[in-house]
């Protein structure tokens, strides 16, 4: 199946960016590991990093005509923000698993709230770029359930 990792603002500086933070990996190191990852599993993952909201809608929206069957879904600050990409989610109804590097529960309070883990499938948070993987497994698991 096709699998989207979908990266908000500010994770095209992965590795460069509060590396004490978010870990010395960059964007291109985490995508190839997912790619290599998805395929290994019989599946086909692309890649998509906007810091505008509306291209991150847009490629939501491109989702539904792509026939993605999940996204991993990274949207930075605009998880706590963007009620649009919210809706465009809700709108597509493709699955998603929401993903943040950092424990966003042990940072900031205006980080504690997410417009997205309501209505996503789980939540990966704290890991470092092993969230991403342990999303996508997740996602490979939930994949090769009849139902989903
Ligand atoms: C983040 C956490 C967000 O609060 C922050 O705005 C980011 C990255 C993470 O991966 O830990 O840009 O989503």
């Amino acid at each position: 199946a096709k699998i989207l990792a979908l990266h908000g603002p500010n994770l095209n500086l992965l590795g460069v960016r509060e590396p004490d933070i978010y870990g010395r990996e960059t964007l291109a190191d985490i995508n190839a590991g997912l790619a290599e990852q998805a395929q290994a599993a019989g599946h086909e993952l692309s890649w998509y990093q906007s810091n505008a909201e509306h291209e991150l809608i847009g490629r939501i929206h491109q989702a539904r005509d792509d026939q993605t069957a999940l996204i991993l879904c990274n949207a930075g600050a605009f998880t706590h923000t963007s009620i649009a990409l919210r809706d465009a989610f809700a709108a597509v109804a493709i699955p998603f698993i929401e993903v943040h590097l950092s424990n966003v529960h042990a940072r900031e309070p205006f980080r504690h709230h997410s417009y997205l883990a309501d209505i996503a499938v789980g939540v990966v948070s704290g890991f470092g770029s092993d969230s991403y993987r342990l999303a996508l497994d997740a996602a490979i698991r939930r994949l090769a359930r009849p139902e989903a």
